[in-house]
């Protein structure tokens, strides 16, 4: 891999570089792990997703880019709209770095969509001549034509009482206030979450205090990401904790995504869960998910997580010079206390025709004869009630990549240690889910570069990224009166050219 200067990781867009990654571009489309139903960064390196709103009759997301290869670098923002959360265009840049409060990047943020206007509460992070740091919470305005305009004089200054860590706004109404979340680190060097609010967006923001969580001090060194949303009457408060320690077979990644389901009293600046913080997703990849703003579903929210983590490296692609995906968006429920998220209606449309299927063990169809396809939706309902098994990418005397269930220990594994490809392997390769009521059903999205399982109806999800070989050509499926389909997935995101 090309070592990366810091000038050039500090490059900003100019529209004579619009040629250079149009190339650039046209290079990657030739990737073989190009992925077919995945947002993926049009070039360079993504990571957080931000901005995610219903705006102007379609959802927007926006994520953070570093244009010019697999690296991170100055972050910008671009921008991505959707009819229906699973057909993805891309629309181009959408905040580049150009004010004093954001010489170092654009940062994370979220949008609030109100009449005619998108808001866009970002972090601008500064550094000054002898490298400290400074993070301003920013605004930006999108109109209805897409165009963006940004306000000069940041919402929210540093503020002295904690670090220099201070970001990832989320901006958010409740009963005639408006308020700011963020991430922060306080002088003890712990995670702590902000308040702010305001009468009005463009207005005067106040600090109102930490954010507690009632039964909890701090969490790691540092909350980055924080998101809250409302499902019918409780709350769910999410955040990517820095620093939670690997726990039997929880918190596996380097940092960790969670959530509490509770109550939220702005007032009194607390959060009263209802239970221990849970993680959004139990596999390898997953980081940074955000709620999208949006009043489509009054008793549901929708989630869109990095399908990376901070400090990962996806050799592979980094090399042709792209990075990282945003996961398939969820439809988030509190069902019996419990959190659901299951695949968004229109992931439906991403199904196409039927490849396999077999009901109660007896096979109907059959057009694989063993191999894999390139991309697929498996559903499987009704497993063996001893165990079942399922490998894909096996071959070339490899195994692949396994999901077993061991009845007897009520466990789901996830072992990519069977790949060629291997990559942040210091954080595992397995991964190993109990499943209390047992194992029900899994539904498994497999894309180019990932795979992505939602078990029991969305009781628990994996996330995996994986970048297979020609080699690895062989699907195997093992476990008696299983009901299984196989369906061959369809391209649903466009791969334009469009800066
Ligand atoms: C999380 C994060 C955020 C920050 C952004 C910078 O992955 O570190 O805290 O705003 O990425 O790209």
């Amino acid at each position: 891999m090309k070592e990366w200067t810091e000038k050039e990781r500090r490059r900003i867009f100019r529209e004579e570089d619009r040629q250079e990654l149009r190339e650039l571009h046209e290079t990657i489309l030739n990737s073989r792990w190009r992925d077919q139903f995945h947002v993926q960064p049009v070039t360079g390196l993504m990571n957080d997703p931000n901005g995610f709103s219903y705006f102007n009759g379609k959802w927007q997301l926006f994520y953070q880019w570093f244009p010019f290869g697999g690296v991170h670098g100055m972050k910008h923002w671009y921008r991505v709209s959707s009819d229906d959360l699973v057909h993805w265009k891309n629309e181009g840049l959408a905040l580049k770095p150009e004010l004093l409060y954001e010489n170092s990047g654009c940062y994370s943020g979220s949008g609030l969509p109100e009449k005619d206007t998108l808001y866009l509460a970002y972090t601008g992070n500064a550094k000054d001549y002898a490298k400290n740091r400074y993070q301003y919470q920013l605004l930006a305005k999108m109109d209805r034509y897409g165009r963006i305009t940004k306000c000069e004089k940041p919402l929210i200054y540093p503020n002295p009482d904690y670090t220099e860590h201070q970001r990832d706004p989320k901006l958010f109404a409740y009963k005639d206030r408006y308020y700011i979340l963020i991430g922060a680190q306080n002088p003890e060097k712990k995670g702590v979450m902000l308040l702010y609010s305001a009468n009005s967006p463009e207005g005067t923001w106040q600090f109102d205090g930490e954010l507690k969580v009632r039964g909890y001090e701090t969490f790691g060194f540092m909350c980055e990401c924080p998101c809250i949303e409302r499902i019918g009457d409780k709350w769910i408060l999410l955040f990517s904790p820095q620093g939670i320690e690997a726990e039997g077979d929880l918190y596996q990644q380097k940092y960790n995504n969670v959530y509490f389901i509770g109550d939220f009293d702005p007032e009194k600046l607390e959060f009263i869960p209802d239970g221990p913080y849970q993680e959004l997703d139990r596999g390898f990849d997953f980081y940074a998910a955000q709620c999208a703003s949006q009043e489509v579903y009054n008793d549901a929210a929708v989630l869109i997580g990095w399908g990376s983590c901070p400090d990962y490296t996806t050799p592979l692609t980094d090399e042709i010079g792209y990075s990282h995906i945003q996961t398939l968006p969820r439809l988030l429920t509190i069902e019996d206390g419990k959190l659901m998220q299951r695949p968004v209606p229109a992931c439906e449309s991403i199904k196409g025709e039927v490849l396999f299927e077999a009901k109660e063990g007896t096979i109907l169809k059959d057009t694989l004869r063993g191999l894999m396809p390139e991309t697929a939706v498996i559903h499987l309902n009704n497993p063996d009630l001893t165990s079942c098994e399922l490998s894909l990418y096996s071959g070339n005397g490899k195994r692949g990549f396994e999901i077993s269930y061991d009845r007897n220990t009520r466990k789901l594994t996830v072992d990519r240690t069977g790949m060629l490809n291997q990559f942040n392997t210091e954080y595992g390769t397995v991964r190993r889910v109990l499943l209390e009521d047992g194992l029900k059903s899994l539904e498994v999205y497999v894309d180019r570069s990932c795979v992505e399982i939602f078990v029991n109806d969305g009781e628990k999800v994996i996330t995996s990224r994986n970048f297979p070989e020609p080699s690895e050509k062989l699907i195997r499926m093992g476990g008696s009166n299983i009901d299984l389909t196989i369906w061959k997935a369809q391209r649903t995101v466009e791969d334009d050219f469009v800066i």
